[in-house]
């Protein structure tokens, strides 16, 4: 489904060609060369792999590592947001409820972080289905059985408890401090008025915290990979926490609309909402809540139109 163009035609950053080994370690050892732990880990696992590059839009570095046999591809994730330790431990969490590959290492460089995980060996679901109604369909569903797997109550130790609890908190602080709506979500909402979103969700902040369970934070084509039964596996995880559930299902149903290229197409988005909420299960969507989180991302995230590739991390 997800084409090759532009970010807004809806397509996954790609970069089938792959880059010098030379190249990635010069520039690894300017940037951590002196953290001799990380930098050593990520020689001797780069030694017999093809890398490439596969930065996205959230202004970190990704290098997949590709082994002769396939078998041993790894994931490097470098980033200076200052958010990888969050992800390592979800990662950790995940990779326990079955919901993700293992993650293998994180090291703190200065002021880059390195996060190693295995590599998921499946289409993302942008690339496996072909159309936005499939897609709205398949990730209604999925997104309510993630939810229904009620989470929160498997989180069994302080430091997943610690990560994940105060996310949310810190999120709608920035959001509250930011003062530029999110443009694509301002076409897509057709308003930018700052000030009427930061006093809706000012006066309902209560609403974060209804409705309550552990939202991905990123549920979008581009982090959810499907296998031929169609399970799922997650990528992806700055995002993690606890939060009211119309978080997600609100970014998810945007995300599609951005990734399907229908943005500019009133009819089709209308199409895409209404398979989405009903394969979630129409009964349990609460629109006022929907209006908080929309209102909330349009604050929450920003612009990224840059591909953050290594050389310029
Ligand atoms: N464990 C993984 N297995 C397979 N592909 C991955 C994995 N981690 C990242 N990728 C690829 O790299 C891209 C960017 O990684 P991601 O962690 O989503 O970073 P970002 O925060 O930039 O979105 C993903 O969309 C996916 O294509
Ligand atoms: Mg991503």
């Amino acid at each position: 489904m997800i084409k090759k163009g532009s970010h807004l035609d809806g397509v996954e950053p790609i970069n089938e060609k792959n880059i010098e080994k030379d190249i990635v370690l010069e520039i690894l050892y300017k940037k951590i060369g002196k953290y001799k732990e990380a930098y050593q880990y990520l020689v001797n696992i780069i030694e017999d792999k093809l890398i490439y590059d596969k930065s996205g839009y959230s202004g970190n570095s990704v290098l997949i590592l590709k082994s002769q046999n396939g078998k041993e591809d790894l994931v490097i994730k470098i980033s200076k947001n200052n958010e990888l330790y969050h992800e390592y431990i979800s990662y950790e969490f995940f990779y326990k409820m079955n919901y993700t590959t293992k993650p293998l290492a994180y090291f703190e460089c200065g002021k880059y972080e390195v996060m190693i995980t295995e590599k998921i060996n499946l289409p993302t679901a942008g690339y496996y289905f072909n159309s936005y109604k499939e897609i709205a369909d398949f990730f209604g569903k999925k997104l309510r059985i993630f939810h229904e797997q009620n989470l929160i109550n498997k989180i069994n130790n302080k430091e997943e408890e610690n990560v994940f609890s105060h996310k949310y908190e810190n999120n709608y602080k920035k959001a509250i401090s930011n003062n530029i709506v999110l443009k694509y979500l301002a076409i897509y909402l057709n308003n930018n008025n700052v000030l009427e979103m930061k006093k809706y969700i000012i006066e309902n902040k209560e609403i974060i915290n209804k409705n309550l369970v552990l939202v991905h934070g990123d549920f979008n084509p581009n982090n959810v990979f499907v296998d031929k039964d169609q399970n799922i596996k997650l990528i992806d995880f700055c995002d993690t926490g606890y939060c009211n559930k119309h978080y997600d299902i609100f970014w998810t149903l945007f995300m599609i609309i951005i990734f399907s290229g229908i943005l500019k197409e009133p009819e089709k988005i209308k199409e895409c909402e209404e398979i989405f909420y009903n394969s979630y299960g129409l009964h349990s969507i609460n629109f006022e809540e929907i209006k908080f989180f929309k209102y909330f991302t349009s604050l929450y995230w920003k612009e990224h139109d840059e591909i953050t590739r290594i050389d310029i991390l």
